[in-house]
């Protein structure tokens, strides 16, 4: 039967809406990016984030729906993000999608945020379970162990920052723009992804992830040799070759640190059958080339989305909606940002 899931997804800058259906795939995802209102302050804003996803969702929704060509009520289910984020901008979104559920007497699926990454490889390619999937954006870097569509389980997470917000902090005190991890790779390119500070590679042979012990080895090291201030956290006036320098080490660090921990998940789950990088720093072509370089050397498939599904987008939750729908995971109208899903 012919099933139509608008997926919403406003966890933190982006406004964003997916509409899937079940045999076509992707009708349309549509994404309006509060990137431009957020840089002036080098990283998001959180009461602007809400304000704009005010704004701007019902914009979105209609833009989705052109894309599909359908209308409002031919849709099936609303799926939306419901958790976890931040608070000011879920709640703009589920309050939407709770809206136009209850109005149009269509049930409501929540998804969690980190589950819509981790199907978003699923969307565009047929990935075999069970896999090793590795998550990394601005907000989480976690592996799971993927067993089935809905089915994971946490192999490991980081412990404080994520590596996007690595990418982020130092592209600031390196006077970059957000965010940053586009533009550190842009300049690790120039320096030829050469290892020049080999920063410290923390949690080696862990499970769990670290990134803020490298912000501060970076901080160290720009306080020591070229006269950051990390008192002030003055933005440095260094030349750009050091920029470029330090992308570089910086990249190869993380890269090197992602290796690390799918080789280790990988011994210890030889039945994984696939492994995929999703988020937005799946998107650094450097690492995706370490990763498949990795996987061409065990015989093992290796898939990532395409840029659109790696960053947040609505596609992916409507994705997991889809699923959802037939795994009978409905929620009542009362839900909550902070209940959980099933
Ligand atoms: O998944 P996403 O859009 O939002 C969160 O859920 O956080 O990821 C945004 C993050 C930012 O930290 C950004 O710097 C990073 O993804 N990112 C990249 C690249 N493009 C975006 N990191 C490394 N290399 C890239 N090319
Ligand atoms: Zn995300």
């Amino acid at each position: 039967m012919k099933r139509l899931i608008l997926g919403i997804e406003t966890s933190c800058d982006e406004t964003a809406v997916g509409i899937y259906h079940n045999s076509r795939g992707m009708l349309a995802n549509s994404i309006f990016s509060q990137i431009n209102q957020h840089k002036k302050f080098g990283g998001v804003v959180p009461t602007i984030a809400s304000q704009l996803h005010i704004q701007k969702i019902h914009l979105v929704i209609q833009e989705a729906l052109q894309q599909a060509k359908i209308s409002l009520s031919e849709i099936t289910a609303l799926a939306v993000t419901h958790k976890p984020g931040l608070p000011g901008s879920l709640i703009v979104g589920l309050c939407f999608a709770k809206t136009i559920a209850w109005a149009l007497q269509k049930p409501l699926i929540g998804v969690n945020h980190l589950e819509g990454h981790i199907f978003s490889s699923c969307i565009e390619h047929t990935v075999p379970f069970p896999h090793l999937c590795l998550t990394a954006s601005g907000g989480h870097t976690a592996l799971y162990k993927v067993h089935d569509f809905g089915r994971y389980t946490l192999l490991g997470q980081t412990v404080d920052d994520a590596a996007g917000e690595a990418f982020d902090k130092i592209a600031k005190m390196l006077n970059l723009p957000y965010p940053g991890g586009p533009i550190i790779e842009e300049y690790a390119k120039e320096a030829s992804f050469h290892d020049f500070f080999s920063y410290p590679r923390a949690m080696k042979h862990k499970q769990n992830f670290s990134f803020s012990g490298l912000k501060t080895a970076v901080m160290v090291h720009l306080a020591k040799e070229h006269g950051y201030s990390i008192t002030t956290k003055s933005t440095l006036p260094c030349t750009i070759t050091l920029k470029q320098q330090v992308a570089s080490s910086l990249l190869v660090c993380i890269a090197d640190i992602f290796e690390d921990k799918i080789q280790q998940a990988h011994l210890q789950h030889p039945d994984i059958n696939a492994i995929t990088f999703v988020g937005g720093v799946a998107c650094n072509h450097y690492i995706r080339n370490r990763l498949i370089t990795y996987c061409a050397h065990y015989n093992i498939p290796f898939f990532t989305p395409s840029p659109q599904y790696c960053t947040d987008n609505g596609g992916m939750i409507a994705f997991v909606g889809n699923y959802a729908y037939e795994q009978k995971r409905f929620n009542s109208y009362t839900l909550d940002i902070f209940d959980e899903c099933d």
